[in-house]
């Protein structure tokens, strides 16, 4: 479906709200037989951003599982964002022996998804995966492993489904690239 009226930050449609669906659908899918046998599935969203990926993934995972949520900030240490994560919000849940998926809006330079997989795994879980969304490889400094990934994307400011330009425009349900004098 062609989008009209785009708003006024944004450039272009990048990921159209059906091809997010469709993917979601066969990541969920994957989420489904992989897991088919567990009794401990706990899947952990990253706020903000992933929470609307979280909430479309979820409804489509039929194994019973439970949600929790993290929030965390990064601090810059040079010219870029990459560096030093710190948790703001931990999750409330146990992670001892369960089933432990990862969700995450994007994966940009991976300080954040490598630092969340080591939070995680030295908590005894039964095994930590990941789902991400959106993974620039053209950024990434730190290598992680992604188990359930939407889609690549090129090195572009997106917004929409979750991502943010200072707080506006998460809530588009499709991905769209800002235009770059909205940061430039
Ligand atoms: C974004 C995104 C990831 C992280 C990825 O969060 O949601 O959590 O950055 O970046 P990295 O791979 O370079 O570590 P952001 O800090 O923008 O917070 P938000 O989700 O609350 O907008």
């Amino acid at each position: 479906m062609q989008v009209t009226n785009l708003p006024k930050q944004v450039e272009s449609v990048l990921i159209a709200e059906e091809q997010i669906q469709k993917r979601v659908s066969v990541l969920a899918d994957e989420i489904n037989q992989d897991f088919a046998d567990t009794s401990g599935l706990l899947i952990v969203g990253v706020l903000k951003g992933a929470f609307m990926f979280l909430a479309d993934l979820t409804r489509q995972i039929r194994v019973p599982h439970a949600v929790d949520f993290v929030a965390l900030s990064s601090y810059a240490t040079g010219t870029d964002s990459g560096g030093v994560v710190r948790m703001i919000m931990d999750t409330r849940l146990p992670m001892t022996g369960r089933d432990v998926i990862i969700v995450e809006d994007i994966l940009d330079t991976g300080y954040t998804l490598d630092y969340l997989i080591r939070t995680f795994k030295a908590r005894q879980p039964n095994s930590v995966s990941t789902a991400v969304l959106l993974h620039k490889p053209e950024r990434t400094e730190v290598e992680n492993p992604v188990d359930y990934l939407g889609f690549s994307i090129p090195n572009a400011w997106v917004v929409g489904y979750g991502l943010d330009y200072n707080d506006m425009c998460r809530t588009l349900p499709y991905i769209a690239v800002l235009k770059p004098e909205m940061y430039q």
